[in-house]
C-alpha cells in the first residue's frame, strides 16, 4: 500500500514524539512492503510564531488531502497571553471541526507491564481495557460564548442537538458491538438540559437499532469515582466533548502516566483507500517543562501511529504489531522517566523508540 500521511508536530513535545512515531510507520514500511509519503506542517504555537494563526489555511488543505493526519501537541506558556482566536488551543479545535472528525476514540489498556507502575493497585488494574468515545465537535467547547466584558462576566454555552447525539450514539454502540457489547453512556442529566437530550436520544437509537447491545447511563461524577473503583469493569464509554477530556486524564493516570494513551477521531469524510480520514493524536499535551530533553514517553504517539494503521489505511496485522513492539519494549524493563521506577534506569525518548523499531525489525 501507498498513503499520504500529514504530520502536524505542533509545541513542546510534539515534534519529538512524532519523530519518534515517524521512525516506527518508517520500520512497518519497511517490514510489510508499503510506502508512505510524509508532508509536515505547523499547528498551533509554531504556527502562530511562522504566520501569525495556529491553523493556517495551508494546513488544513493539506490534512484534507491526506489519508490520515498525525499531530503531537499543541500549546504553551508562551502563547497563554494571546487572544483567543490566536492561542494554540484554538488551532487543534479549528481542525477537528475543519476535518469534521466528531468522534473521538481514546483506548485505555493497561498493559501488563505497566500495571505496577499505576497510583492504584495493581489487582485493581488487571484487565483494564475499555474505550472512550468522546464527542469531538460539539457540546460546550463549540456552543455561543462571551469573552469576558467590561462588566465582568463571561459564558460559555453546552449545546447540542439530536443528529449530533445521534452518529456518536451510533458509532459507540458500533463499537460496542464488535467488542463486548456494554456501553455506558455518560452524562449530568440530573442538572443540564443538554444531558437529558443526550440520554434521551441514546436510550432511543440503542433501543431501536442496538437491542443486542447492554446499555447503561451513568451521572459524571459518579462515573469520575468507577473509573477509580472499578476500571475493568468497562468496555465502551460514551461521552460529551468536555466530560470526556475530563475522565480520559483520570483514565490515563490508570495506567500509570498520561504519555502512554492515544487517540482516533473519525467522522464520515473517507480517504483514497475507502477507509476513514483520520486524525490521530496522544492524548497529553504538549509538556514545555519537559521539551527537547529526551525525557518525552513517546508511546502515546506511537500507538496513535497504530491506530492510524487500524482505521485509516485497513491494516490489522501492521497495527498489532507496533501495539506488540511497544509491548515488547515495556516487557524488557525499557520505561522512559514518567514511568521508571528509578530515575537513573529511565531509557531516553530515542532509545526507547530504538527499542520499538527494532522490536519491529524482527
Ligand atoms: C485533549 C486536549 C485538548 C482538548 C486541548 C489541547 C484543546 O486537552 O485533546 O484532550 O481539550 O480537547
Ligand atoms: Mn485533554
Amino acid at each position: 500500500m501507498h498513503a499520504h500521511i500529514v504530520l502536524l508536530p505542533g509545541d513542546g513535545i510534539g515534534p519529538e514524539v512524532i519523530a519518534a512515531a515517524r521512525q516506527v510507520l518508517d520500520a512497518v514500511a519497511a517490514r510489510f512492503g508499503h510506502t508512505w509519503d510524509f508532508a509536515t506542517h505547523p499547528i498551533g504555537g509554531a504556527a502562530v510564531n511562522a504566520q501569525g494563526e495556529p491553523l493556517p489555511p495551508a494546513t488544513l488543505e493539506a490534512c484534507r488531502a491526506a489519508d490520515a493526519v498525525l499531530l503531537g501537541a499543541v500549546g504553551g506558556p508562551r502563547w497563554d497571553s494571546l487572544p483567543p482566536q490566536q492561542r494554540p488551543e484554538k488551532g487543534l479545535l479549528a481542525l477537528r471541526r475543519g476535518l469534521g472528525t466528531f468522534a473521538n476514540l481514546r483506548p485505555v489498556t493497561v498493559w501488563p507491564p505497566l500495571a505496577d507502575r499505576s497510583p492504584l493497585k495493581p489487582d485493581r488494574v488487571q484487565g483494564v481495557d475499555f474505550v472512550v468515545v468522546r464527542e469531538l465537535t460539539g457540546g460546550i467547547y463549540f456552543g455561543p460564548r462571551h469573552e469576558a466584558d467590561d462588566r465582568g462576566e463571561a459564558w460559555d454555552t453546552m449545546r447540542y442537538t439530536v443528529p449530533e447525539v445521534e452518529r456518536i450514539a451510533r458509532l459507540a454502540a458500533d463499537l460496542a458491538r464488535q467488542r463486548r457489547g456494554h456501553l455506558v453512556s455518560v452524562d449530568k442529566a440530573n442538572v443540564l438540559a443538554s444531558s437529558r437530550l443526550w440520554r434521551r436520544v441514546v436510550s432511543r437509537v440503542l433501543a431501536a437499532e442496538y437491542p443486542e447491545v447492554h446499555l447503561e447511563h451513568r451521572l459524571v461524577d459518579a462515573m469520575a469515582m468507577d473509573l477509580l473503583r472499578r476500571p475493568a469493569a468497562f468496555d465502551v464509554v460514551l461521552t460529551a466533548n468536555m466530560f470526556g477530556d475530563i475522565l480520559t486524564d483520570e483514565a490515563a493516570a490508570l495506567t500509570g502516566s498520561l504519555g502512554t494513551l492515544p487517540s482516533a477521531s473519525l467522522g464520515a469524510a473517507r480517504n483514497r483507500h475507502g477507509h476513514p480520514r483520520g486524525l490521530y493524536e496522544p492524548i497529553h499535551g504538549s509538556a514545555p517543562d519537559i521539551a527537547g530533553q529526551g525525557l518525552a514517553n513517546p508511546s502515546a504517539a506511537i500507538l496513535s501511529a497504530a491506530l492510524l494503521l487500524r482505521h485509516s489505511l485497513g491494516l490489522e496485522a501492521e497495527a498489532r504489531a507496533v501495539e506488540q513492539a511497544v509491548l515488547a519494549t515495556w516487557q524488557a524493563g525499557c520505561f522512559t522517566a514518567d514511568l521508571a521506577a528509578r530515575p537513573e534506569d529511565a531509557c531516553s525518548t530515542a532509545a526507547f523508540t530504538r527499542r520499538v523499531v527494532a522490536a519491529l525489525a524482527r
